[in-house]
């Protein structure tokens, strides 16, 4: 009987490490705000992704509703329906209008020409994912804000690592969310960051995460608690350093698959860009059902029988969640529409072997 192969795995440090960095909080009995491993492991980071400041937060989501509302965003903000739950409900859930601009049918990304006709007076922000690690066009990105007055939050909960042009990720926009939740690929447990330019935004998310209070006693703004604790931080700080290993044991898993699926008519898997170094954190397969013979649906029916769990992501759309409906007016996005429902994403993680990655390939071209 073959052992089920779930789309993700957790990585784990080797037990005794997480053992040994964790050993010394029950001699400070620090357990959570700010302590000493919440401040190595922004330090660890800030060196890591090569940029000059990371607020660390309870999870990713947070970060993103705290960093549109630091921010001080109001009314419009324009946006992918091509993401996970989490970015579409952190701009709903603090108050602001998502509208929603179609993506590239090629890296699925927003369609970077479709972005100006979208601005009203009300527009505020862009919120643009790197969905999959596929690297948003930041340059048009950055012309568009720049010409218009607004403020880009990217979510980068998928591009944690990643360069483009020799420059991090993490210092592209105003201010970059990434997600360090369990089945990413840097993974702190639960957790989130965020990275900036801007130094005098430090104070203000770490009072937003601590109830609003920039000191001790009072609360000057209103604020959430949205804090890592030491045990997460501790975690981070392990996984971090076997970080550049996970993801080469995924590029392994990642090229196998390329050599696998690689020209096999109906299928369509997302080029990679010469001028950007990936994480490869996902690997979605797009599934043309008239050229491949069979649909998406049946495709993962198919793997589910035979012990593989791939996920539809990112399917629904977030502009067809029943609550985003409800709210608001949203926009058709035909491009975003089709992917949706031709996509899968394979079992992709660090130590998924090659007989594994075989055995998922078999089953698609039978
Ligand atoms: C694109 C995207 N945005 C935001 C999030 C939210 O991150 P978290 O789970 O850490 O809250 C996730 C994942 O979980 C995600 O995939």
């Amino acid at each position: 009987m073959n052992k089920v192969i779930n789309v993700v795995r957790a990585s784990l440090p080797p037990f005794e490490e997480y053992v040994e960095e964790i050993s010394d909080i029950w001699e400070s009995r620090w357990l959570t705000h700010t302590g000493p491993k919440h401040q190595q492991l922004e330090k660890d980071l800030e060196s890591f992704l090569d940029t000059p400041n990371v607020e660390l937060f309870s999870n990713g989501h947070m970060a993103l509703e705290l960093a549109l509302r630091v921010l001080k965003v109001k009314g419009e903000v324009i946006t992918t329906p091509f993401t996970f739950a989490s970015t579409t409900q952190a701009i709903a859930d603090v108050g602001l209008t998502p509208v929603f601009c179609d993506i590239n049918e090629t890296d699925y990304t927003m369609d970077v020409d479709k972005i100006e006709d979208l601005i009203t007076e009300k527009t505020e922000a862009i919120v643009p994912v790197h969905v999959y690690g596929n690297i948003c066009d930041y340059k048009k990105i950055e012309e568009i804000a720049e010409k218009h007055h607004l403020k880009v939050i990217y979510d980068a909960a998928h591009a944690f690592g990643e360069t483009i042009d020799g420059k991090n990720v993490a210092n592209l926009g105003d201010v970059s969310m990434f997600s360090f939740h369990a089945t990413k690929v840097f993974n702190t447990v639960e957790g989130g960051g965020l990275t900036f330019a801007d130094d005098a935004l430090c104070k203000e998310f770490a009072a937003i995460r601590q109830f609003g209070m920039y000191g001790k006693e009072d609360a000057e703004m209103l604020g959430t608690n949205a804090k890592m604790t030491e045990f997460h931080a501790a975690m981070g700080l392990c996984n971090l350093r076997h970080v550049l290993e996970e993801i080469n044991k995924r590029k392994m898993a990642y090229e196998r698959y390329i050599e696998r699926l690689t020209g096999v008519e109906g299928i369509y898997i997302c080029p990679q860009k010469e001028n950007v170094s990936y994480n490869y954190a996902y690997f979605p397969v797009r599934f043309n059902e008239e050229i491949f013979g069979k649909s998406r649906d049946q495709m993962a029916n198919e793997l589910i029988q035979n012990g593989i769990v791939p996920r539809k992501y990112f399917y629904p759309l977030t502009s067809d969640f029943t609550i985003i409906k409800e709210k608001f007016v949203v926009q058709d996005t035909p491009i975003a529409g089709k992917i949706a429902d031709e996509i899968l994403t394979l079992p992709l993680y660090a130590g998924l072997s090659e007989e594994e990655v075989d055995r998922i390939c078999d089953i698609v071209m039978k």
